[in-house]
């Protein structure tokens, strides 16, 4: 027995095209969810751009676990665990702020904002055995970095992040970063915070999921063809040439290239006729070259899971943290662009605002899908979810990963190909090197 129940074999569960509605609703599995997934794997903790000056922190989570991101006084980020060594109050109770040090509020023992133990109260009661160097806060086992990306693992062994990465992966952040000319996003606009009454699952497959936006967001987008004239419904349709695209790891993308590359003049004609567009296209150029600034400027807004809990699409940051079974906390980061005009990062603002704010156009409309497909999991005659659209017709790209057509889904199919890969495994290897995938036999086509 394990987690309350016998240890279930999740290939009866997960399928090639298929996933059992319990992964959706058991909290037995979703308690090993937080183990193998998030409290061993490599998890996305923060931005180092949000603590950007020595004392700066961000009290945050792996998993459910309570940690804090900080910036110590010799510059280095630091991920501390947010308890106390003494008898495991939480020392940091703010969400953010500026501090040189942590003072737990119970018996008064305080921190420095790199975790070592300053001050003990009435500390000749605890005789010479009592070492301070022995009772710091405790770090997390395993930090990375990847141009700012800041991940954890409470894990002390495992895949390097470069290996749990992989460098499909990194090419995409490479975009999503260079968008600035000075190549560093600017992270400390705010964050805009949302919560759902559903399993957390339901909002990453949705967020790499091309088939729904043409039905949830019809009124979005007959809006915008109402005010601009665009037709945005011809990036989601079944004829459509853009793509879903597994990256290896869990981690996938909507790739929408290809009609980027048909449409890359007309971002090159349009970006100098707004606000600040000729000097940000100015000096996009002088950095990377006329051809490179132009993939950029037409690429970086990527749309990209990094597997289990970091979506980046469009312009933002976004989180996603389990808090029970069927209750989840997103949070999502709106990025500035270091180096360019004004005008040009409050464009970003606006456009993030009119899809994802409150009064935004689109968010809301899946939120309401993810708290339906809870109810509907309540019924149980016939459990299967179905992800069996394109199955037949995925193909191997020419850079070794494989694709569908953006409606397809390959990307659900691969992230629940990795759960069950993560969630088969035993002892501390939860995350696993992996490389992007080839076809199997039954999944047909080829390229
Ligand atoms: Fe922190 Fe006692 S629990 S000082």
């Amino acid at each position: 027995m394990k987690n309350g129940h016998a240890k279930l074999d999740y290939n009866d569960f997960v399928k090639e095209d298929r996933v059992h509605g319990r992964m959706y609703t058991d909290s037995d599995v979703y308690q090993e969810e937080l183990d193998k997934i998030f409290h061993r794997g490599w998890v996305y903790v923060g931005h180092a751009n949000e603590i950007p000056n020595p004392g700066d922190f961000r009290a945050t989570t792996i998993g459910t676990q309570s940690i804090i991101m900080v910036r110590d006084e010799s510059g280095q980020v630091q991920l501390l665990m947010n308890r106390c060594t003494h008898r495991a109050n939480a020392v940091c109770q703010v969400e953010r702020g500026n501090t040189k040090m942590f003072r737990c509020a119970y018996h008064g023992w305080t921190f420095r904002n790199n975790g070592d133990l300053q001050g003990v109260t009435y500390h000749d009661r605890y005789g010479e055995w009592f070492r301070k160097e022995d009772f710091g806060l405790r770090k997390v086992p395993r930090m990375g970095m990847y141009r700012g990306f800041v991940f954890g693992s409470l894990s002390p062994v495992g895949i390097t992040l470069d290996e749990h990465l992989g460098q499909p992966v990194k090419e995409q952040l490479d975009l999503f970063i260079d968008l600035s000319p000075e190549g560093e996003l600017d992270v400390t606009a705010g964050i805009h915070k949302y919560g759902y009454r559903a399993n957390w699952k339901f909002q990453i497959e949705n967020s790499m999921d091309g088939y729904h936006p043409n039905f949830v967001h019809q009124t979005f987008f007959t809006n915008i063809q109402h005010r601009t004239g665009a037709k945005l419904t011809g990036l989601f349709a079944s004829s459509s040439n853009n793509l879903t695209r597994d990256l290896g790891n869990g981690h996938v993308m909507l790739d929408y290239r290809p009609y980027n590359r048909e449409n890359s003049r007309r971002v090159q004609e349009l970006l100098p006729t707004r606000p600040g567009g000729k000097e940000y296209l100015d000096a996009m150029v002088a950095r990377h070259g006329e051809k490179h600034a132009e993939e950029i400027l037409t690429a970086g807004g990527t749309h990209m899971l990094i597997f289990p809990n970091l979506v980046l699409i469009g312009v933002h940051i976004r989180v996603i943290r389990p808090v029970t079974v069927d209750q989840t906390e997103v949070f999502l980061y709106p990025t500035l662009l270091k180096g360019v005009p004004a005008a040009v990062n409050a464009a970003r603002l606006r456009g993030h605002e009119s899809f994802y704010g409150p009064a935004g156009g689109g968010a809301t409309d899946d939120l309401e899908m993810f708290e339906r497909n809870q109810i509907g999991l309540s019924a149980r005659v016939d459990p299967w979810l179905v992800l069996a659209r394109g199955f037949q017709q995925e193909r191997l790209d020419v850079d070794g990963t494989v694709v569908g057509q953006v409606t397809d889904e390959l990307t659900q199919r691969s992230i629940w190909r990795q759960w069950k890969k993560v969630m088969s495994q035993d002892g501390d290897t939860a995350a696993r090197r992996g490389k992007p995938r080839q076809l199997t036999a039954a999944a047909g086509g080829r390229g």
